[in-house]
């Protein structure tokens, strides 16, 4: 097969950034053990609402301006869906869910993670500006993805 010298180039091109990328990806996983957030922490996603925590999703107050939030993300809601902080709080999340994978993504921050069945996700965020914020489920679950929303409040 004839290839033409710069369609030849490309493909070179092509295959070593593939290459590049694809051991990028690897020493992260595998060397700097780079995995989603919290992910080590495994349950058992058919009991997990029964069980404390998570039978009794809240947000409480563990500190001077420091919460945690016990989340369930579920199709096709965020419990609890609604929480009032002070401005300047520090919230830490966690979250699971028992029956899909979901999405958490604080619009306008950088919290951004997978709601995962049988494991327990978190992430840390200090709201410094008042408003309200949207958690807004970021991977499809089904017929009612895109209902699924909760709301931070920071007054
Ligand atoms: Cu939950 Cu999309």
């Amino acid at each position: 097969m004839h290839l033409h010298r710069y369609e030849r180039i490309w493909l070179m091109i092509g295959g070593g950034t593939l290459v590049l990328f694809l051991s990028i990806v690897g020493v992260q996983a595998f060397a700097m053990d780079a995995h989603p957030p919290g992910s080590l922490v495994t349950v058992n996603p058919q009991t997990v609402t029964q069980e404390a925590p998570f039978n009794k999703p809240s947000l409480t107050q563990v500190g001077p301006k420091e919460y945690k939030a016990v989340m369930v993300g579920r199709m096709f809601t965020f419990q609890p869906g609604r929480m009032e902080i002070p401005v300047g709080s520090t919230v830490h999340f966690q979250i699971t869910s028992p029956d899909v994978v979901h999405g958490f993504e604080i619009a306008g921050t950088n919290v951004n993670m997978m709601v995962v069945p049988g494991h327990i996700n978190r992430a840390t965020y200090t709201f410094d500006r008042p408003g309200e914020y949207l958690i807004v489920c970021n991977e499809y679950c089904g017929t009612g993805h895109q209902v699924m929303s909760g709301k931070i409040i920071v007054k």
